[in-house]
């Protein structure tokens, strides 16, 4: 198959990501399965793609009427069968849960067409491992697909490569992401968190531990994230915005393989174990009104009580890391915080800025 002659794509999953996701695939002129095994999640992603597409088409991104031709290429089911029979390819957007998602591609393995593409959306397992769901001809044709939330507003597409993964169905997620309007970057290793979350996972946890040791609150970390460093979001908003079962999950799955790595803040834990999942659910870290895009207030003046370095020296050292072990290219990296996170430049660009003495 070639690129172009991807037509059908599966989304497994309609919650914060594969909602997204669908929505990125069926603006590129894709038909696209929509899959949830809960038909208030589906219809939940049904209308949040319906908001997101009116927003465009108010702003002028989309004319209304490729919008609705947009809307009407998605098609919601509860049948994981018909939403994959006739696909190209196969984008899983699942919970991050290891178990579950091999369960999910050994089904979708003995209903996809001989030929299909699969990826997971995974933020953090490595691929090899979520295709130990599948046969090893399947395996070849696995690949990580690995989008930023929200999807349809994020230019950018982390790509990565499991030990079977062949050059063909690497070269056709690589087109793909392109034709889905996206840069893409290659991750060459398939390591815990990848590139962009291997670096946002210790910046996270260390925003979180310096509010557990009382360094600073909340809104002093976040005001110091936006005001000080020039993040579009602060960290615990970022949180919140991607979920705190996500964040606290792909925390928990790389400590897991990679013990000296991190160790997951116990204030991620509390707010998991208290079920405050951010934006989704109402409460993270902040609170907030169902279905509405307010974020929430953080006061500028807030931003000098708590040191840049302090929070940000984890995610350098782990950028470090990356380079060190040839996981990507310095371009993909910088390239990855700038467009996966909004960051205002590259991580390792301002280390140098910071001083590599203090970072
Ligand atoms: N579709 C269409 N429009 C949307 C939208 C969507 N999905 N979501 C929000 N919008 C709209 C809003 O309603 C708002 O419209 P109005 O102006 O009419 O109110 C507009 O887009 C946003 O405008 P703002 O100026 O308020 O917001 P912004 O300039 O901050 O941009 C953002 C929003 C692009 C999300 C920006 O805040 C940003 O880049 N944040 C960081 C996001 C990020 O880091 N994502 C990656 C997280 S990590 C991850 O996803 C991976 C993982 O594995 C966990």
């Amino acid at each position: 198959m070639k690129p172009n002659e991807v037509r059908r794509v599966a989304v497994l999953g309609a919650g914060v990501m594969g909602h997204g996701i669908a929505e990125v695939a069926a603006i590129a002129g894709c038909e696209v399965a929509l899959y949830d095994v809960s038909e208030p999640f589906l219809k939940s992603g049904l209308e949040r793609i319906r908001w997101s597409l009116s927003k465009f088409a108010e702003k002028g991104t989309v004319t209304k009427g490729k919008a609705d031709e947009a809307f009407a290429r998605v098609h919601g089911t509860l049948s994981l069968e018909e939403a994959v029979k006739d696909s190209d390819v196969v984008i899983e957007a699942a919970p991050e849960d290891v178990d579950l998602k091999r369960e999910l591609f050994r089904k979708v393995d003995a209903l996809a067409p001989t030929g299909a593409v699969f990826a997971s959306n995974t933020s953090t397992l490595p691929i090899g491992e979520v295709a130990g769901g599948v046969s090893s001809a399947r395996a070849k044709a696995f690949v990580g697909m690995h989008f930023f939330n929200p999807p349809p507003l994020m230019p950018m597409l982390e790509l990565i490569r499991g030990s079977e993964t062949d050059d063909e169905s690497f070269q056709l997620a690589v087109a793909l992401g392109k034709r889905f309007g996206k840069e893409v970057v290659e991750c060459r290793k398939d390591v815990p968190g990848f590139i962009v979350n291997r670096i946002l996972g210790p910046l996270l946890n260390e925003a979180a531990w310096t509010v557990g040791r009382g360094e600073g609150t909340v809104e002093e970390v976040d005001s110091m994230a936006i005001y000080s460093v020039g993040l579009p979001m602060g960290l615990f908003e970022l949180a919140d915005y991607s979920g705190i079962d996500t964040i606290y999950k792909a925390g928990t799955a790389v400590e897991a393989r990679d013990p000296g790595n991190v160790l997951v803040a116990p204030l991620f834990r509390q707010k998991f174990e208290e079920k405050k999942l951010g934006r989704k659910s109402g409460e993270g870290f902040y609170k907030y009104k169902e279905g509405s895009w307010e974020r929430p207030v953080i006061p500028r003046e807030a931003s000098g009580r708590v040191n840049p370095l302090k929070v940000f020296s984890p995610g350098v050292n782990a950028a470090a890391w990356l380079l060190r072990n040839g996981v990507c290219t310095l371009e993909d990296m910088e390239k990855s915080v700038k467009l996966g996170l909004g960051f205002p430049d590259g991580i390792l660009h301002m280390a140098d800025g910071w001083g590599l003495d203090r970072s």
